[in-house]
């Protein structure tokens, strides 16, 4: 195992859709999780659960699932609106959604692997619950774990994304894998060797995101 420094992985840590024909053994999947459990969550709760899945047959369901999601982000895309954007009403109807071509079949065909990554709703502690917006403090117990995954298959030389078209579907999804009522699913990571590894992201700079003691304070790092 070759391990790379900590910067290079995060920064090239890419969304990869593609893989090659190697498998990724259970020794090394092992290995990824066994490091990535590190990751915090809220009280230290460890609501996390993964389901690993390699059969072909649930592989292709869960990419079945995620089609209707993936069909609506290209039509809202297709109509100048940010998809599935949860303060945005949907503009488009539900048979042109129908309609649409997905340009890209799921990476969940194709990969080796999939994860499943499920977070116990009855464990997570949410201080944001009582506010009048979408909630996003659950998804803090879980997202570092998704997100050490990632980084620790880049260190092991294979690659993911984080996708969530299945999302949309989960009650389906829940049954397919025998979720207790309980679970989320926060993330299905599809795992594989990349076809070609990019290393250069386009990401914003520190300059453009960070500014000093208030949000309309002078840019950092410039
Ligand atoms: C919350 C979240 C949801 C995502 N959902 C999907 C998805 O459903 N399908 C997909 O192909 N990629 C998905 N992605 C991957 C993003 O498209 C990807 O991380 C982003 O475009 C950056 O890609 P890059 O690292 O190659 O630059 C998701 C990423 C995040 C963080």
């Amino acid at each position: 195992m070759v391990v790379m420094d900590i910067y290079d992985v995060m920064r090239t840590t890419a969304a990869v859709r593609e893989y090659t024909d190697d498998p990724l053994p259970d020794e090394v999947l092992t290995r990824i999780l066994d490091n990535a459990r590190f990751a915090p969550s809220g009280g230290n709760r460890q609501g996390t659960r993964i389901v690993i899945v390699r059969d072909a047959q649930t592989r292709n369901l869960l990419a079945d699932l995620g089609m209707s999601a993936a069909k609506r982000y290209v039509a809202q895309l297709r109509n100048g609106e940010g998809p599935w954007n949860p303060l945005q009403p949907c503009g488009v109807d539900a048979e042109t959604i129908a309609a649409v071509q997905v340009p890209r079949d799921s990476p969940l065909r194709e990969a080796p692997v999939v994860l499943v990554v499920c977070i116990d709703l009855s464990v997570v502690a949410a201080f944001d619950q009582d506010l009048d917006r979408i909630g996003v403090v659950s998804g803090a117990s879980v997202y570092p774990f998704v997100w050490n995954i990632l980084l620790a298959a880049r260190n092991e030389g294979y690659g993911g994304v984080l996708s969530t078209g299945v999302i949309a579907e989960e009650p389906r999804a829940k049954e397919l894998l025998g979720l207790p009522e309980e679970f989320a699913i926060a993330a299905v990571l599809p795992l594989g060797k990349p076809v070609r590894q990019l290393t250069k992201l386009k990401r914003r700079h520190v300059a453009e995101i960070a500014t000093v003691e208030r949000f309309d304070g002078q840019p950092f790092g410039e």
